[in-house]
């Protein structure tokens, strides 16, 4: 499965597992039957280890991996330095719940909080990108009292209930119609039409994506959450950045709000943030969480100090490897040579999360791709082609990946 949803087009065709029905009839798989729930629509390569943005296989076939593991394999597949301050931490002490704090925990609140433009400095760790959204939507509502939330048109943000409402898309609102879970409002993402109607003093929050991943790599416009951040700022209205896909230097600066230059009163992160272990983060202005006490949220695993090594670790290799810097100067190069070749009609998105618009169905290119080992996304747009790579892409994989591409579309 190559995008959030699992609905790429090609699966049906080159699927190899994770598509078993019932299981026998005494209730076990049988042998060959996969005992997964046949959720994800999946690629017919098995990983067994990677290095920097590339992964080998059972076959000892080398891939190149312009997909990041969905944009979380920030630093590189099993970079050394995260995969041995995961180690040296997991020697010490493995796990102890949020009942006793831990240094690390409280390390990373600082670190990301020093990453964050001000005032954006109260953190809660959780563990996926959903949980992250749940709790900013939690909290937005306990902080105004409100319970109507306005989300966009191709927003998507996870599949708890709460996040399912917000989600663009029929199917998901129908998961949280069925649970009960009010609908938010989808105002058209980028239109400046009605938005002082939409966003009054009886919503709770406002959520978006700064480039919004699944539809294919689209850029908020920068007047867009301008407004969009006047309109919350006189109407009280809580303003969360989902940065779970665009942000932790997806896009070239820490956070999508900089490279906006757009201040939310929430920011949400998870993906990249420990290189690929479960992490979610809530970074939230200090004014909407002032109704905020013990027991308001919370998480058993959320903030352990496993993860939590994981994403300081992560944050330094950022640092120590000017990630942002090559993440800008590859993205120029990769933006640059799509845009030379025949049949890609245009480019969107921002630094390392890019959609490349073709004049012919993304599927059967991203599959042409498989067919030379380089792994890419598609999205919610037929025709786009989604790359998402660790942020240590070099120029020289971008030139692979073009020089592949340019192949294809001949
Ligand atoms: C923008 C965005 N928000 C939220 C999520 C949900 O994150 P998770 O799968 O970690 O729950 C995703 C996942 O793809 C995402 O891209």
């Amino acid at each position: 499965m190559l995008n959030e949803a699992g609905r790429s087009r090609v699966l049906g065709a080159w699927a190899v597992e994770g598509g078993g029905a019932a299981g026998s009839a005494a209730g076990r798989p049988a042998a060959t039957e996969s005992a997964l729930l046949p959720v994800y629509a999946q690629f017919p390569v098995r990983p067994v280890s990677g290095q920097g943005s590339w992964i080998t296989d059972d076959q000892g076939h080398r891939w190149l991996d312009a997909y990041g593991g969905h944009a979380v394999s920030s630093t590189g597949h099993s970079h050394p330095q995260v995969v041995k301050a995961i180690a040296d931490q997991a020697a010490k002490l493995l796990f102890y719940s949020t009942v006793l704090p831990h240094e690390n925990r409280e390390r990373l609140a600082t670190e990301l909080a020093r990453r964050c433009p001000p005032p954006l400095s109260k953190v809660f760790f959780c563990n996926s990108g959903a949980e992250a959204n749940e709790n900013a939507l939690h909290l937005a509502r306990k902080h105004t009292g409100r319970v109507p939330v306005v989300s966009v048109t191709g927003g998507w943000h996870g599949r708890t209930v709460a996040c399912l409402a917000v989600t663009d898309g029929a199917k998901y609102e129908e998961g949280a119609k069925r649970a009960g879970m009010p609908l938010s409002r989808k105002i058209p993402f980028n239109s400046m039409d009605n938005l002082e109607r939409a966003i009054n003093p009886t919503v709770a929050a406002v959520i978006v994506e700064p480039v919004q991943g699944m539809s294919g790599a689209i850029a908020a416009r920068v007047e867009f959450l301008r407004e969009v951040r006047r309109l919350c700022t006189e109407h009280g209205v809580v303003l969360i950045f989902d940065e779970i896909q665009c942000g932790v230097g997806r896009l070239g600066s820490f956070t999508a709000a900089e490279a906006f230059g757009v201040t939310p009163d929430i920011i949400t992160m998870a993906k990249g943030l420990a290189s690929g272990l479960p992490i979610g983060a809530v970074v939230a202005s200090p004014a909407v969480t002032t109704t905020i006490t013990t027991g308001d949220l919370g998480s058993t695993f959320g903030g352990g100090p496993v993860p939590c090594a994981a994403a300081l670790a992560t944050l330094e290799v950022i640092d120590d490897e000017q990630l942002l810097a090559n993440v800008r100067a590859v993205s120029d190069h990769l933006v640059a040579g799509a845009k030379q070749i025949k049949n890609v009609v245009g480019v969107e998105g921002r630094g390392l999360l890019l959609g490349l618009r073709l004049n012919r169905p993304a599927a059967p290119v991203q599959k042409a791709l498989f067919e030379r080992r380089i792994l890419t996304g598609t999205s919610g747009d037929p025709t786009i082609l989604r790359l998402l790579p660790p942020l240590s892409f070099t120029r020289a994989e971008a030139d692979l990946l073009l020089a592949a591409l340019t192949e294809v579309l001949a």
